[in-house]
């Protein structure tokens, strides 16, 4: 159609979008489009803010790699990640539940360990870490054999693909349930950190005076066939930045309990001071699929 003004526009994309095969990608292209020009209207977007947000949009492009991936960071810096997290967990939001935002630093591919094993691959300074998980499902029944990846950075705030001085998967692993759900390991008690601030999104808080932080956690990703793919974060429970976590990751739920171990570690051997953690993950049937690892 010919636009005659400006009322024309969004039924004009609407109309052309109409033969769009695939029933799915047109609901989600027509709201896209329909949001995105009432977002416009609403502000009146200038032509000069115009081209910064395309600009920005464009440098989020530039700024992703195999190492990183500035896509994700911003969707987790504007709390749309956990949007889309909490409407599709806890039986379709109705519930609590203990998914939360992937985040960008998983990759595939971690190394297979035995319960028990320690996933500090070089020397990473810091407090030790024995933790003693489950895996139950809605009925509190024990989930055998569910593969779960461990990731999480050093107490400095580095994963290892940030860090120059930590072993390749340094702090990562993979680790597989027992008959009675359980999987435990050993670690050093992570540190919060920074996300990283020198791209587009470092700008975006910068300009909104916002701290880049998130508080000290524990990454999970729990996969069986026949239960829906657990992808969470444990966080430590005396961190300071749990009320204002970056990415709003911080559900009430996965605020766990780091206690300070008291006499002889629960197995193998410690020398000096060491933390505890105990947490029951709950994993709902469903379908069981793999992200899109956002690095390599
Ligand atoms: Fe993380």
């Amino acid at each position: 159609m010919i636009i005659e003004s400006q009322g024309d526009v969004t039924r004009a994309v609407v109309d052309a979008m109409a033969q769009t095969a695939n029933p799915r990608l047109k609901q989600i292209m027509d709201a896209l489009v329909r949001h995105a020009h009432a977002f416009a209207e609403e502000v009146h977007l200038s032509e000069a803010e115009w081209d910064v947000g395309i600009d920005f949009l464009n440098r989020i492009g530039k700024a992703t790699n195999d190492k990183h991936n500035e896509g994700v960071l911003f969707s987790d810096a504007i709390g749309f990640s956990t949007l889309v997290c909490l409407m599709n967990n806890g039986q379709s939001g109705a519930t609590e539940t203990a998914a939360a935002l992937l985040g960008p630093f998983w990759r595939m591919h971690s190394p297979r360990m035995e319960n028990g094993g320690s996933i500090v691959r070089s020397p990473t300074p810091g407090p030790q870490l024995f933790a003693r998980c489950r895996i139950v499902d809605p009925k509190q029944q024990p989930i055998a054999g569910v593969e779960v990846d461990v990731w999480q950075s050093s107490p400095a705030g580095l994963y290892e693909n940030q860090d120059a001085t930590q072993a390749d998967m340094n702090l990562r692993g993979k680790f597989t349930t027992d008959a009675d759900g359980r999987f435990w390991f050993r670690s050093v008690k992570p540190g919060p950190y920074p996300v990283p601030v020198d791209g587009p999104v470092g700008d975006m808080l910068r300009a909104q005076n916002r701290h880049p932080y998130r508080p000290a956690h524990l990454h999970f990703l729990c996969f069986k066939p026949g239960f829906k793919t657990l992808i969470t974060q444990v966080f430590v429970d005396e961190d300071k930045y749990l009320e204002t976590d970056v990415v709003f990751g911080v559900t009430r739920a996965l605020v766990g309990d780091f206690a300070p171990g008291k006499g002889p570690p629960p197995w193998g051997d410690a020398s000096g001071e060491w933390t505890g953690l105990n947490y029951t993950l709950m994993m709902e049937p469903g379908e069981a699929q793999l992200p899109q690892p956002p690095i390599k």
